[in-house]
């Protein structure tokens, strides 16, 4: 049950790197009031990703937090939370399971012990999620650890005729593969990039509260430059990529438990390391729904 709301205001220490805010003094399990909220808010799109240390939260907690920052999205396929791995029935829809952990050798979560590449959650779909949390149940005793990139200052810094190179075009979102690369269950496999299936969307994506343009790339299997002949979109796309990836605008959160971290799906990419799979690794996730995708 909730207790009483909030009654001190939160501290915000930025975390120094490229992006990435610590959230000191709230109690995630107490209602967030209207003050705490403009808080959060504004550290949120400041930051770009928020964390909140030292959290004890059920999956209700989880989704009730959640719940400020929009409506709850579904899972993505593969990921849905499962009696098994202890999510309560009313959440099984809303709280992804992150997890290397197996029950009588089946998987109870998605994306296992290896490395995931760079990526925003669920870009393949029309209306990508604005928001992801992930909440850390247990964690190894090393690897796993989270990249996070700023897609506004890869945007801000993009040389000139790359800018001019993107401006106004779209670019497909792969949905047949995970983001460890994977081919989805059912998926077929392309070789044509100008055949991959998902969602189009601009490479200059304009953020609906900040107003600030974001290089908008999802993910690098897959993608295909609308118009362009196909050397020419791979050209692009892998000077793009190449730029973005540069260590300047990431940040990595090397996970505790009882961690929950909250990033802005529309303007930061993340990735995973890779853990030894004999360690246990359990994370629960949310995601909210987004707003449709604004050209920038
Ligand atoms: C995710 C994801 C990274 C991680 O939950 O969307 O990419 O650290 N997870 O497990
Ligand atoms: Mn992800």
């Amino acid at each position: 049950m909730p207790l009483d709301s909030q009654t001190t205001t939160p501290w915000i220490q930025p975390t120094g790197g490229a992006l990435g805010a610590d959230v000191h003094g709230v109690d995630l399990l107490r209602d967030i009031d209207r003050a705490t909220y403009e808080v959060l808010a504004d550290a949120w799109a400041k930051h770009l990703v928020l964390r909140f240390s030292g959290q004890k939260l059920s999956d209700d907690d989880l989704m009730r937090f959640s719940r400020n920052w929009g409506e709850l999205d579904r899972t993505p396929v593969g990921t849905a939370g499962q009696k098994v791995n202890g999510v309560a029935a009313n959440a099984v829809e809303w709280i992804a399971v992150i997890s290397n952990v197996k029950v009588e050798g089946k998987p109870i979560g998605g994306l296992g012990a290896y490395e995931s590449v760079w990526h925003t959650d669920m870009s393949y779909n029309p209306l990508p999620p604005r928001a992801s949390l992930l909440y850390a149940l247990e964690c190894p005793p090393s690897g796993g650890d989270t990249g996070f990139c700023n897609m506004e200052l890869a945007y801000e810094s993009l040389p000139a005729d790359l800018k001019k190179a993107i401006q106004g075009k779209t670019c497909t979102h792969d949905s047949s593969r995970n983001s460890a690369g994977e081919l989805r269950r059912g998926a077929k496999e392309t070789t044509d990039p100008r055949e991959t299936p998902g969602a189009h969307h601009p490479l200059v994506r304009k953020h609906p509260v900040t107003g600030r343009s974001a290089l908008f790339l999802g993910r690098r299997v897959g993608a295909y430059i609308q118009g362009l002949p196909v050397e020419e979109s791979e050209t692009l796309l892998n000077a793009l990529w190449a730029h973005a990836s540069q260590p300047q605008f990431a940040w990595y959160q090397r996970w505790r438990m009882g961690d929950l971290m909250m990033w802005d799906n529309r303007n930061v990419m993340h990735r995973r390391d890779s853990f030894d799979d004999t360690a246990r690794r359990l994370m629960h996730r949310t995601q909210i729904v987004g707003e449709p995708v604004l050209a920038g």
